[in-house]
């Protein structure tokens, strides 16, 4: 009998052991990439805000993106207006990489994170 029980300890204790990266990753906060929002057009902003809400922007920004493609091609409009009333041309250039004008420490050290190559960059020009 003593010998099952010291197996069974024995186990679980293996089992704990073995399962403790499993362990860590459950609790750990999930890890974000480094990216960066200090370039001196978004210090300059009075309201530290993008063009919508910033967790809108996260996971929608391809979608916003796309939208903006179609309206300004196929429909001539070039100007957006966000759900707070601001204005902004539709433009990646002088939209997007205007106020994010560090593209390589923003936009593509994100996507490099995530795994994603936006083939954009071989028609729009990048700053840098
Ligand atoms: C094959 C070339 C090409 C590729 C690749 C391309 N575009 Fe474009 N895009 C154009 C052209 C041409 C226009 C029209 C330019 C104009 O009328 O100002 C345009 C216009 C746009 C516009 C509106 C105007 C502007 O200056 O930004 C957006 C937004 C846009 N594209 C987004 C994208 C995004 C996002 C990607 C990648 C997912 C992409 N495009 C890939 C050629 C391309
Ligand atoms: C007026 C300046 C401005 C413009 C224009 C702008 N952004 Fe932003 N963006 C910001 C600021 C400031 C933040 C950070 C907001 C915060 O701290 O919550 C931000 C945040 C973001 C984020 C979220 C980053 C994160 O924390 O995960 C994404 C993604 C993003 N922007 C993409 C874009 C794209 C794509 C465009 C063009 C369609 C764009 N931005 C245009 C100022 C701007
Ligand atoms: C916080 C992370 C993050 C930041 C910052 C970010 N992106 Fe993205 N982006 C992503 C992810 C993740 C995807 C892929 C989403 C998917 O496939 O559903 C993506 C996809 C895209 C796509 C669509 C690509 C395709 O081939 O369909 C475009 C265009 C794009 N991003 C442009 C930008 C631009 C321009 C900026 C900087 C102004 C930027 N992103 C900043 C995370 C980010």
């Amino acid at each position: 009998m003593k010998v099952t029980r010291n197996i069974i300890i024995g186990l679980l204790i293996f089992i704990g052991l073995i399962t403790i990266p499993f362990w860590y990753n459950l609790y750990k906060p999930v890890k974000q990439p480094e990216i960066s929002l200090d370039t001196p057009e978004i210090q300059a902003l009075e309201v530290k805000q993008c063009i919508e809400e910033t967790d809108y922007m996260r996971a929608k920004h391809m979608e916003l993106l796309a939208d903006w493609k179609v309206e300004v091609v196929r429909e001539e409009n070039r100007i957006y207006i966000a759900k707070d009333g601001r204005e902004f041309l539709m433009c990646v250039e002088q939209t997007c990489l205007y106020c994010h004008s560090n593209k390589s420490e923003f936009c593509d050290a994100c996507h490099k994170y995530a795994g994603v190559e936006p083939n954009c960059w071989s028609c729009h020009n990048e700053k840098q």
